[in-house]
């Protein structure tokens, strides 16, 4: 057994069988002070204040804190070279849409990852995800949706794989062959692909994504093809209102979507469908930043009794950076969440938002240790506050401590 003492503040305690925060119990970030905390067989089997039990191996945590790691329910890790040119384009006033439809935007990382072999996509995704376990991301959700024919889609789901056997990180998947129109497609055609492939991406994947959105698939479209990964077994966690008001949120909660992912344009009409669902709604605050584009409404959310998930996003496009912390600033800087909320959002309702809120996401009995033991003197609130000032100490996934 491992035994952590002196915690100046252990965070993200949650009862056995919660499985995500919902409205105001997104306030209570799971606190305890002076606190110790045992780990054995990669699980956390106790914690508490007062006398400890006794240990094979004590490590002083010396007043720092101990806090779940992070989980990324959004990214899109797996991607070939870079989009720098297009964030000149970017300053020199172009839109996201803009750029997409001059072929740039996802059509431009297409063609690279289409243009790169197999050995050399898997080095340079290894390479993100090594940066941003080392920011302590311990699980995390990539998505396909570069490749956007049969073969660069496999590829992808490959090089996912491959990185989840590589990390001591959790790695879950997802099909987002429905990204954008693959080049020498028609809609109707690509649709189409998409669903025929997908028996065979559910080899590999655990979801199924579709980017609902104006300019790029529709609600119908949608539809058809979370229908078809129902059939093989795949949840939806679909984009959804990132660019116009598209019946995304709606036509995700009516295929029991597990997510419904970006929300930076939503009415009521929105909050009001999500209500009383298995759905979460996931923000991606550095995609807003990134873009120059609103911030969803999450408080609203949240007032509305709503659970609210926040992830990086990480792609080459509307946000490249994978660095949760940062996504827990601009939550609390941009979207007025507290850092308790802000904590909930990118741990258990995160980890929720991956199916994995029963093996992770908190520090419960039971669950995987997927912890951040902090520098000295780190609290709750200076999160977000110091954003980019270094406080890991150790990153310990199933309770070893990892190195990137
Ligand atoms: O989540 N919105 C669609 N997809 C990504 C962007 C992908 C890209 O631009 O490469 C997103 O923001
Ligand atoms: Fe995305």
């Amino acid at each position: 057994m491992i035994l952590f003492t002196n915690i100046g503040e252990l965070a993200g305690i949650a009862p056995e069988g919660l499985l995500r925060r919902q409205g105001a119990e997104m306030a209570d970030a799971g606190i305890l002070h002076d606190a110790w905390l045992a780990v054995e067989g990669g699980k956390i089997v106790d914690f508490g204040t007062g006398p400890a039990p006794e240990a094979d191996e004590t490590i002083d945590a010396c007043g720092g804190m101990i806090l779940p790691a992070f989980c990324d329910s959004h990214t899109h890790v797996v991607y070939a070279g870079s989009r720098e040119g297009e964030f000149l384009d970017k300053i020199n006033g172009l839109s996201y849409e803009q750029i997409a439809a001059r072929g740039g935007g996802i059509l431009n990382s297409s063609d690279l990852l289409n243009a790169t072999p197999e050995d050399e996509l898997y080095r340079q995704s290894m390479e993100r995800v090594r940066e941003v376990l080392a920011k302590g991301t311990g699980s995390l959700e990539i998505k396909s949706g570069y490749g956007l024919n049969p073969e660069g889609e496999m590829k992808m789901l490959r090089v996912i794989r491959r990185i989840r056997e590589s990390v001591p990180a959790q790695v879950v998947s997802t099909f987002l062959g429905a990204h954008a129109v693959g080049r020498g497609y028609t809609r109707e055609a690509y649709v189409q692909a998409v669903i025929d492939i997908i028996p065979e991406a559910a080899g590999l994947a655990d979801f199924v994504d579709v980017f609902c959105d104006e300019g790029f698939f529709t609600p119908e479209d949608t539809a058809r093809i979370l229908e078809a990964g129902a059939a093989c077994g795949l949840r939806g966690k679909i984009h959804a209102n990132e660019l116009a008001v598209s019946g995304g949120v709606q036509v995700g909660v009516r295929h029991n979507a597990l997510s419904v992912d970006h929300l930076e344009r939503t009415g009521d009409a929105e909050i009001e469908a999500l209500r009383g669902t298995g759905t979460m709604p996931v923000m991606l605050p550095g995609s807003s930043f990134f873009l120059g584009i609103p911030y969803g409404r999450a408080k609203d959310y949240i007032r509305a009794g709503l659970g609210l998930a926040l992830a990086s996003d990480y792609n080459p496009g509307s946000s490249p950076s994978g660095d949760m912390r940062f996504v827990m600033a601009l939550a609390c800087v941009k979207m007025r969440l507290t850092p308790a909320e802000a904590l909930n959002a990118v741990t258990l309702n995160g980890a929720y938002a991956m199916g994995l809120s029963g093996e992770t996401g908190s520090v419960t009995r039971g669950k995987r240790a997927d912890l951040i033991l902090t520098r000295p003197g780190w609290t709750l609130a200076k999160l977000p506050y110091l954003h980019h000032t270094p406080f890991i100490r150790s990153l310990y996934l199933t309770g070893k401590e990892s190195l990137f």
